[in-house]
Protein backbone atom coordinates (compact mmCIF):
# COMPACT_ATOMS: atom_id res chain seq x y z
CA UNK A 1 0.00 0.00 0.00
CA UNK A 2 1.59 3.41 -0.92
CA UNK A 3 1.31 6.43 0.92
CA UNK A 4 2.59 9.98 0.15
CA UNK A 5 4.22 11.62 2.48
CA UNK A 6 2.25 15.35 3.17
CA UNK A 7 -0.54 14.09 1.23
CA UNK A 8 -2.80 12.94 4.29
CA UNK A 9 -5.01 16.33 5.59
CA UNK A 10 -6.57 14.82 8.43
CA UNK A 11 -7.21 16.70 11.92
CA UNK A 12 -8.30 14.07 13.76
CA UNK A 13 -8.51 14.07 17.59
CA UNK A 14 -8.24 10.50 19.56
CA UNK A 15 -11.10 9.20 19.95
CA UNK A 16 -11.18 9.83 23.84
CA UNK A 17 -10.55 13.87 22.99
CA UNK A 18 -7.23 14.18 23.51
CA UNK A 19 -4.92 16.15 21.50
CA UNK A 20 -3.10 13.93 18.42
CA UNK A 21 0.63 13.78 19.82
CA UNK A 22 -0.03 13.86 23.85
CA UNK A 23 1.65 10.57 23.59
CA UNK A 24 4.88 9.34 21.88
CA UNK A 25 4.56 7.98 18.49
CA UNK A 26 5.53 4.29 19.33
CA UNK A 27 8.04 2.74 16.87
CA UNK A 28 9.06 -1.03 16.67
CA UNK A 29 12.76 -1.92 15.38
CA UNK A 30 13.92 -5.19 15.04
CA UNK A 31 16.85 -6.09 17.45
CA UNK A 32 19.91 -7.77 16.20
CA UNK A 33 22.15 -6.53 13.24
CA UNK A 34 19.78 -3.85 11.81
CA UNK A 35 19.97 -1.90 15.24
CA UNK A 36 22.77 -0.16 14.82
CA UNK A 37 21.81 1.01 10.79
CA UNK A 38 18.37 1.80 12.18
CA UNK A 39 19.65 4.35 14.89
CA UNK A 40 22.00 5.82 12.50
CA UNK A 41 18.98 6.08 10.30
CA UNK A 42 17.03 7.97 13.36
CA UNK A 43 20.03 9.92 14.57
CA UNK A 44 20.45 11.79 10.89
CA UNK A 45 16.48 12.44 10.83
CA UNK A 46 16.73 14.45 13.90
CA UNK A 47 16.06 11.30 16.70
CA UNK A 48 18.20 10.24 19.10
CA UNK A 49 17.30 6.35 19.93
CA UNK A 50 20.81 5.95 20.32
CA UNK A 51 19.47 4.31 24.56
CA UNK A 52 18.32 1.14 22.65
CA UNK A 53 21.90 0.30 22.05
CA UNK A 54 22.76 -0.36 25.59
CA UNK A 55 23.20 -3.77 27.33
CA UNK A 56 19.92 -3.51 29.24
CA UNK A 57 17.36 -5.44 28.50
CA UNK A 58 15.02 -2.98 28.43
CA UNK A 59 12.21 -3.58 25.94
CA UNK A 60 10.41 0.08 25.99
CA UNK A 61 12.93 3.04 25.58
CA UNK A 62 11.04 6.63 25.98
CA UNK A 63 13.97 8.30 23.86
CA UNK A 64 14.52 10.87 20.58
CA UNK A 65 10.91 11.80 21.81
CA UNK A 66 9.80 8.51 20.65
CA UNK A 67 8.93 4.88 22.40
CA UNK A 68 10.76 2.50 20.89
CA UNK A 69 9.91 -1.28 21.43
CA UNK A 70 12.52 -3.93 20.64
CA UNK A 71 11.08 -6.79 18.95
CA UNK A 72 11.91 -9.87 16.95
CA UNK A 73 12.11 -9.05 13.03
CA UNK A 74 9.08 -11.14 12.61
CA UNK A 75 6.91 -9.43 15.29
CA UNK A 76 7.34 -5.93 13.79
CA UNK A 77 4.74 -6.60 11.25
CA UNK A 78 1.85 -8.06 13.92
CA UNK A 79 2.55 -5.00 16.31
CA UNK A 80 2.07 -2.61 14.17
CA UNK A 81 -0.83 -4.02 12.19
CA UNK A 82 -2.75 -4.56 15.69
CA UNK A 83 -1.77 -0.81 16.81
CA UNK A 84 0.36 -1.61 19.31
CA UNK A 85 3.22 0.39 17.27
CA UNK A 86 2.31 3.32 15.13
CA UNK A 87 5.14 2.78 13.03
CA UNK A 88 8.13 0.11 12.20
CA UNK A 89 10.71 -0.96 10.81
CA UNK A 90 10.24 -4.46 8.86
CA UNK A 91 12.55 -6.16 6.63
CA UNK A 92 11.09 -6.85 3.54
CA UNK A 93 11.96 -10.15 3.34
CA UNK A 94 9.21 -10.34 6.65
CA UNK A 95 6.91 -8.23 4.82
CA UNK A 96 6.37 -9.95 1.90
CA UNK A 97 6.49 -13.51 3.77
CA UNK A 98 3.75 -12.23 5.61
CA UNK A 99 1.34 -10.45 3.59
CA UNK A 100 0.66 -8.22 6.28
CA UNK A 101 -1.47 -5.25 4.76
CA UNK A 102 0.28 -1.98 5.85
CA UNK A 103 1.28 0.98 4.42
CA UNK A 104 4.77 1.33 3.74
CA UNK A 105 5.99 4.70 3.37
CA UNK A 106 9.40 4.25 2.63
CA UNK A 107 12.28 2.06 1.75
CA UNK A 108 14.75 2.81 4.30
CA UNK A 109 17.96 1.69 2.46
CA UNK A 110 19.08 -0.16 5.42
CA UNK A 111 19.41 -3.55 6.23
CA UNK A 112 20.40 -4.95 2.87
CA UNK A 113 20.85 -8.36 1.80
CA UNK A 114 19.80 -10.34 -0.76
CA UNK A 115 17.11 -13.82 -0.45
CA UNK A 116 19.15 -16.71 -1.67
CA UNK A 117 19.04 -20.37 -1.84
CA UNK A 118 22.07 -22.17 -1.16
CA UNK A 119 23.68 -25.58 -0.82
CA UNK A 120 26.50 -28.22 0.52
CA UNK A 121 30.05 -27.29 -1.92
CA UNK A 122 30.63 -30.46 -2.06
CA UNK A 123 26.89 -31.92 -2.15
CA UNK A 124 25.04 -30.14 -4.54
CA UNK A 125 21.87 -31.36 -5.93
CA UNK A 126 20.25 -31.87 -9.51
CA UNK A 127 16.83 -30.29 -9.19
CA UNK A 128 15.60 -31.16 -12.30
CA UNK A 129 16.12 -34.22 -11.53
CA UNK A 130 13.80 -36.78 -9.67
CA UNK A 131 15.21 -35.85 -6.29
CA UNK A 132 12.67 -35.49 -3.60
CA UNK A 133 14.28 -32.22 -2.72
CA UNK A 134 13.86 -31.10 0.73
CA UNK A 135 14.33 -27.26 1.55
CA UNK A 136 15.09 -25.87 4.92
CA UNK A 137 14.09 -22.06 5.65
CA UNK A 138 12.35 -19.11 7.74
CA UNK A 139 10.58 -18.32 4.87
CA UNK A 140 8.02 -20.58 3.72
CA UNK A 141 5.78 -19.03 1.11
CA UNK A 142 8.76 -17.37 -0.63
CA UNK A 143 10.20 -20.52 -0.79
CA UNK A 144 6.89 -22.69 -2.04
CA UNK A 145 6.70 -19.59 -4.43
CA UNK A 146 9.85 -19.52 -5.81
CA UNK A 147 10.16 -23.42 -6.60
CA UNK A 148 6.53 -23.29 -7.74
CA UNK A 149 7.69 -20.81 -9.92
CA UNK A 150 10.46 -22.91 -11.63
CA UNK A 151 8.19 -26.02 -12.05
CA UNK A 152 10.43 -27.43 -9.02
CA UNK A 153 8.41 -29.72 -6.28
CA UNK A 154 9.98 -29.23 -2.98
CA UNK A 155 8.97 -30.18 0.37
CA UNK A 156 9.60 -27.07 2.86
CA UNK A 157 11.40 -27.91 6.13
CA UNK A 158 10.57 -24.57 8.73
CA UNK A 159 13.42 -23.94 11.27
CA UNK A 160 13.84 -20.41 13.35
CA UNK A 161 16.95 -19.88 12.68
CA UNK A 162 20.37 -21.22 12.25
CA UNK A 163 19.02 -22.68 9.12
CA UNK A 164 22.42 -23.15 7.89
CA UNK A 165 22.84 -26.21 9.73
CA UNK A 166 20.14 -27.59 7.82
CA UNK A 167 21.96 -29.57 4.83
CA UNK A 168 25.23 -30.24 7.32
CA UNK A 169 22.71 -32.68 8.94
CA UNK A 170 20.72 -34.09 6.48
CA UNK A 171 17.67 -32.32 7.38
CA UNK A 172 17.52 -30.69 3.88
CA UNK A 173 19.28 -30.37 0.39
CA UNK A 174 19.11 -26.93 0.27
CA UNK A 175 18.00 -23.85 2.37
CA UNK A 176 16.80 -20.55 1.52
CA UNK A 177 17.88 -18.09 3.85
CA UNK A 178 19.24 -14.71 3.76
CA UNK A 179 22.93 -13.46 3.24
CA UNK A 180 24.75 -10.25 3.73
CA UNK A 181 28.41 -11.14 3.68
CA UNK A 182 28.25 -14.67 3.01
CA UNK A 183 30.37 -15.43 6.10
CA UNK A 184 27.96 -17.86 7.63
CA UNK A 185 27.65 -19.44 4.16
CA UNK A 186 31.34 -19.74 3.71
CA UNK A 187 31.85 -20.90 7.97
CA UNK A 188 29.28 -23.52 7.38
CA UNK A 189 30.89 -25.59 3.81
CA UNK A 190 27.87 -23.65 1.63
CA UNK A 191 27.31 -21.98 -1.60
CA UNK A 192 24.60 -19.80 -3.29
CA UNK A 193 22.87 -21.17 -5.88
CA UNK A 194 20.58 -18.07 -6.75
CA UNK A 195 19.25 -14.99 -5.99
CA UNK A 196 15.57 -15.21 -5.16
CA UNK A 197 15.24 -11.45 -3.95
CA UNK A 198 16.98 -8.25 -2.81
CA UNK A 199 15.62 -6.84 0.60
CA UNK A 200 15.79 -3.82 2.59
CA UNK A 201 13.64 -2.63 5.44
CA UNK A 202 10.75 -0.57 5.37
CA UNK A 203 8.89 2.33 7.35
CA UNK A 204 5.89 0.75 7.63
CA UNK A 205 2.70 2.81 9.37
CA UNK A 206 -0.79 1.41 11.21
CA UNK A 207 -3.79 2.79 9.09
CA UNK A 208 -5.23 4.39 12.18
CA UNK A 209 -2.18 6.05 13.13
CA UNK A 210 -1.94 7.56 10.05
CA UNK A 211 -5.46 8.59 10.03
CA UNK A 212 -5.19 10.25 13.97
CA UNK A 213 -1.41 11.59 14.23
CA UNK A 214 -1.01 12.33 10.26
CA UNK A 215 0.82 15.80 11.39
CA UNK A 216 3.44 13.68 13.60
CA UNK A 217 3.84 10.74 11.40
CA UNK A 218 3.70 13.19 8.59
CA UNK A 219 7.13 15.03 9.51
CA UNK A 220 8.48 11.49 10.56
CA UNK A 221 8.53 10.24 7.22
CA UNK A 222 9.28 13.90 5.51
CA UNK A 223 12.88 13.54 8.04
CA UNK A 224 13.23 9.56 7.48
CA UNK A 225 13.18 10.01 3.55
CA UNK A 226 16.14 12.97 3.47
CA UNK A 227 17.80 10.62 5.78
CA UNK A 228 17.50 7.41 3.98
CA UNK A 229 20.72 6.16 2.18
CA UNK A 230 18.93 4.79 -1.42
CA UNK A 231 21.39 4.47 -4.25
C1 LIG B 1 21.07 -14.14 9.32
C2 LIG B 1 20.75 -15.08 8.18
C3 LIG B 1 22.06 -15.83 8.01
C4 LIG B 1 23.09 -14.77 8.35
C5 LIG B 1 23.68 -14.23 7.06
O1 LIG B 1 20.96 -14.84 10.49
O2 LIG B 1 19.64 -15.92 8.51
O3 LIG B 1 22.14 -16.91 8.90
O4 LIG B 1 22.41 -13.72 9.06
O5 LIG B 1 24.62 -13.21 7.31
P1 LIG B 1 26.06 -13.23 6.63
O6 LIG B 1 25.89 -13.48 5.17
O7 LIG B 1 26.61 -11.85 6.91
O8 LIG B 1 26.88 -14.29 7.30
P2 LIG B 1 20.88 -14.14 11.92
O9 LIG B 1 22.23 -13.62 12.31
O10 LIG B 1 19.80 -13.13 11.90
O11 LIG B 1 20.53 -15.37 12.87
P3 LIG B 1 19.52 -16.60 12.70
O12 LIG B 1 20.18 -17.58 11.78
O13 LIG B 1 19.37 -17.14 14.06
O14 LIG B 1 18.24 -16.07 12.13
Amino acid sequence: MRYVPGAVGFKARKPNGAQPGAQPLVLAVPKGRILDEAVALFARAGYDISPVLGKSRKLVHDCGGLRVLILRSADVPTYVAYGAADIGVAGSDVLDEQGVDLYEPLDLGIGRCRLITAEPEHRPVDDRSDIHLRVATKYPLLTRRHFQARGITAEIIKLSGSVELGPLLGLAHRIVDLVETGETLRQNGLREVETIAHISSRLVVNPASLKLRSDEISKLVNRLERAAVVP
